[in-house]
């Protein structure tokens, strides 16, 4: 099993595209195991996309993402963060594939919908960043005891 930090980016929550990108999700047998709506600060940002401070887009990127307010979803399944990188393809909405996330509803590099993390370290990282250890919730998905 693998965790992976989700973010909901701005232009997504303005969209009142949170529903449409949760589902997909759900459908696919991910299981939201953390959930939240926060506003990203640009302390957050520099240390959320620390490797990306010194590129000649961070400044572009840090007001895009603190805009609005984002949903922070921690997601658990089997290879999650490979299956989750799929779902949302390729990174600039413009050549995503169409069936993918980012193909079906982005047309844009920045405004690109979802972040997912891309790696294990990066998911340890951001999961970090974004919930505290309590904040995540462990189930169980088998509802046959309460069957009456
Ligand atoms: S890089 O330079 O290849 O490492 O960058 P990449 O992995 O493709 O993207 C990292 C995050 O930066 C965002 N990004 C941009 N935002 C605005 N303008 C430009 N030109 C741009 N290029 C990359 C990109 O959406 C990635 O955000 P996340 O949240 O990780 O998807």
């Amino acid at each position: 099993m693998q965790r992976s930090l989700i973010l909901l980016k701005p232009d997504c929550v303005q969209r009142r595209l949170i529903g449409e990108v949760l589902s997909r999700f759900e459908a696919k047998g991910l299981q939201i195991v953390g959930l939240k709506m926060l506003q990203v600060t640009p302390e957050l940002s520099k240390q959320h996309y620390a490797e990306h401070v010194e590129k000649p887009f961070y400044q572009s990127l840090e007001d895009f993402i603190t805009a609005a307010p984002v949903v922070a979803i921690a997601l658990e399944g089997l290879e999650a963060i490979t299956v989750i990188r799929d779902m949302l393809g390729a990174t600039n909405g413009l050549k995503a594939a169409p069936g993918t996330l980012r193909g079906d509803f982005s047309s844009s590099r920045q405004m690109n919908l979802v972040h997912a993390s891309d790696s294990p370290e990066s998911a340890e990282r951001e999961l970090g960043l974004y919930f505290r250890p309590e904040e995540f919730c462990e189930y169980s998905m088998n509802l046959t005891p309460f069957m009456r």
